[in-house]
Parts: C-alpha cells; structure tokens; sequence
C-alpha cells in the first residue's frame, strides 16, 4: 500500500501532481512520500506489538536526512554499515543508545567512533575484529556491548548477490565458530557479551528462511546459557521482502507471528533491521523520455536517468514497474527497452518488456525505488547526482539539492608538478 495514485489521470504523490514537481525541480529526481513511509514504519512496528524490541530502521537503503529525520521522530533506532551512517544518523537526530553496527570491516576509527558515542551495539562478524574491538575499548576506558553474528546457513532464496547467510558468504560466523567467539569474549575485559545476531539476506519473500535462522539462533543461545553465557538481545537483521511485480512476501504481521513464535519463552530484547519493507515502495524515480529510437531488432526509449541512478536494474536484473505520468487514452503499451544516457549496455531501467508508449518529453515513474536507490547512485560519467524531494499532503519539499557542475569537482586539485 502506497499513496502514489492517479487523479483525473495525473499520477500524484498523495496530494501533489509530480507534473507539478518536475516543472519545479526538473528531472531526474528521487520522490518520497511521508505517509508511505509513516505508515510502513508504524505498520512494521506494530507486528511487534507488546514485545520487548526496537527497530532499527537499516540506514543503507536511504539515508537521506528528512528520511532518517522522520523516523527517528517515529521512535525508530538505526542499523549502521559505516562511520558515514553514524555520522549521518546522529545528525538526523537519533539516540546513539538506539544504533546498532554490523558490517566486516570496520576500521579501528569507526570503532573509536561508536564506542566514543556510546551506541546499543556493535554486531562482531569475526574474531579479529572482537579483538580490535576489545583494544580499542580499552584505549578508550570504555566496555563495548557486542553481539556475534551468526551465519547459520539459510538459503533465503533471493538473489545471489543479497543472500548473506550462507556458508560461502563472507558474513557472521557459523554456529560453532560463534560459541568460540563468545567463550573468548567472556574473557575479555572490555567487552560487555550482550546479544546475538543474523542477519540471512535481502528481498526475502518467505516466512521460512526467517523461521529456520532464528531456529538455529535458538539453539545457539540455549548452548550458551548452558555453558553461563546469558544473552539478552537477539538481532534478527532485516531482509524482508516487498512486492515490484508479482512477489507475494509475508505481510509483517505474518512476519511478526514467525519472529515472536521463534522467540517464544525467551527473556530477550528483539532487535530488527529492517530497510526495503520500510522505504522500498515509498519511493519512485522519475524521469523524462528524450529520444525514441527504432533499432533494426529493438525498440528503445531513451530517458534521462541511467544506470548511475538507479543501478539494481543493472545489477541485479531487478524489475521496477514504470508508470506514465500522465495516462494515455487507452493505456497504449508497446515492447521497447528503456535505456539511460550511460555509455553501457547495462544501462538499462527495462529491458524486453511492454512500457507505457511515451513519447519524447513525457515523464515516466519508476516504481519502487525507494529502498537502494538514492544510496547506490553515483556520479559515473560525470553524472550530477540527481534531487530528492519529499511529499506530505498537499505540499513537497526539496530534500537533496540536485547537484551542480562545481560539485563534481569539489576536493580535486592539480598538484604542482603538472
Ligand atoms: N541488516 C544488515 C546487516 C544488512 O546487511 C542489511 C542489508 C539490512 C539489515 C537491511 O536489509 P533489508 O531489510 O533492506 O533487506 N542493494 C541491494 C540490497 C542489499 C542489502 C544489503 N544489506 C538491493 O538493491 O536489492
């Protein structure tokens, strides 16, 4: 469920005609709606009704200030990956004390840097890394509370390149690997063993891989209270999927039952990540036909958004639905790739597939992209990285600037000896 809808055959954004907004702001630009994602987050939380948790919105999808602004104004936590997202978080307002850290290659800096602001937790993924971290909190006179990552090896059925906890990826550690880790952290003195965590893939559309994980967490957590090693917070990650096409993921309620049954008569904390659920249908790309150009085999529509803006095409062969802006009497479809401006084949919003017949001028919506697409854009082939704007009720506002020519350039310098 989401809030962009046609009126009188105008596409808006709640209250807003995006006709109106690209007038203004121009294109290509990302388009957010803050009922979408109120909603979304309130209705994520809501599956959690009554237990011991915090949501931990995953800063990686979109980091944008108003967005993370808005929901830690919800009572939202935060997922980091980087010191730039704690950064990012802190500025935007959110409670040190409801950030938690995963990732495999934090540096000693950004070690330094959560420990300093005195975040909920930094989630371990190997043991080299507990013991910089045990280091590092001793420099600093601080006691760092640390949950180990688990790779409990749960095919979770998505794409190879988001599904994170199989044996072969590089994430967590396996279960025995784990009960290692924690012995040795329960010997350290400047860390505090305070939870588990897993987290087993991205754009997961069934409940059970989530339930099968949180299996194997369970067994983990009862071998090591057994052994005196308490835990009191479980991370369950993120992972849940949402719907581009015809997906059918688990509504988070139904989400919910698997978690709470999984954690069924344990005295736990619940941590969860989530990001695309959040934000991945609260958002779309919009962008402006410029060419139609018949090749001798294929049709293609040139647009002004390309692979450097929106890349899960691209890279994961990721279908987003587009839409016209304005609907065409009669609805005309025709078959024709949709192609960006970027000197590549892999440059592509669509490919083999029936799109709105645009024509040159007209604006296309590029569904779903809320989620991993501001955040994986760049500035390839000199690109400006493109505006953000954010809708509520009848009024929008530019978030992100779109960029300029200088920007490109900005901290460039040509040394002396040329
Ligand atoms: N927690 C951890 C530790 C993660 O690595 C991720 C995503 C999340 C939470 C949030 O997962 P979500 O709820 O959004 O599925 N760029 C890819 C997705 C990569 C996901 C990486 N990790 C895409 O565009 O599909």
């Amino acid at each position: 469920m989401h809030h962009f809808q046609y009126n009188d055959g105008r596409l808006c954004c709640e209250g807003v005609s995006i006709e109106a907004i690209a007038e203004q702001v121009g294109t290509p630009f990302y388009l957010y709606s803050h009922a979408t994602l109120t909603r979304h987050f309130q209705a994520f939380d809501q599956a959690f009704e009554g237990m011991d948790r915090m949501v931990c919105y995953s800063a990686k999808a979109n980091s944008s200030q108003a967005v993370l602004r808005l929901f830690a104004g919800l009572g939202s936590g935060l997922d980091i990956v980087s010191g730039g997202e704690l950064y990012r978080g802190l500025k935007a307002g959110f409670d040190p004390a409801t950030i938690v850290y995963s990732g495999v290659g934090k540096t000693a800096a950004e070690i330094d840097s959560a420990l300093e602001h005195g975040i909920f937790m930094l989630n371990v993924e190997s043991r080299p890394e507990l013991e910089l971290i045990n280091a590092r909190a001793g420099a600093l006179g601080r006691c760092a509370p640390v949950a180990v990552r688990v790779n409990p090896d749960v095919d979770p059925r998505t794409h190879p390149y988001i599904s994170t906890g199989l044996k072969k990826n590089k994430f967590g550690l396996s279960p025995q690997a784990a009960i290692e880790l924690y012995r040795q952290a329960r010997d350290m003195a400047h860390v505090d063993v305070k939870g588990i965590d897993c987290h087993i893939g991205s754009q997961i559309t069934e409940a059970a891989p989530f339930r099968d994980a949180l299996a194997r967490l369970r067994e983990l957590i009862e071998q090591l209270a057994r052994e005196g090693i308490a835990i009191r917070v479980v991370d369950v990650g993120g992972g849940l999927g949402i719907t581009y096409h015809d997906e059918q993921p688990p509504h988070p309620m139904d989400y919910g039952t698997a978690i709470r049954e999984g954690l069924a008569g344990l005295d736990v904390r619940l941590v969860l990540e989530p990001g695309r659920v959040i934000v991945g249908n609260a958002g779309i790309l919009v962008t402006r036909v410029l060419y139609r150009k018949d090749g001798d085999q294929k049709r293609f529509m040139v647009v002004d958004a390309g692979m450097n803006d929106l890349i899960r095409p691209s890279l994961y062969d990721a279908f987003h639905d587009l839409w016209p802006v304005r609907e065409a009497a009669g609805g005309q479809r025709i078959r024709a790739d949709v192609v960006g401006p970027i000197c590549e084949t892999g440059d592509f919003l669509s490919r083999d597939r029936d799109v709105p017949d645009a024509a040159p001028g007209d604006l296309l919506a590029v569904m779903s992209a809320g989620a991993y697409g501001f955040t994986m854009a760049s500035n390839y082939c000199s690109r400006l990285r493109l505006a953000e704007v954010m809708v509520r009720d009848d009024a929008f506002g530019v978030i992100r600037e779109r960029q300029t020519y200088a920007d490109l350039i900005h901290g460039e310098s040509i040394p002396d000896f040329l």
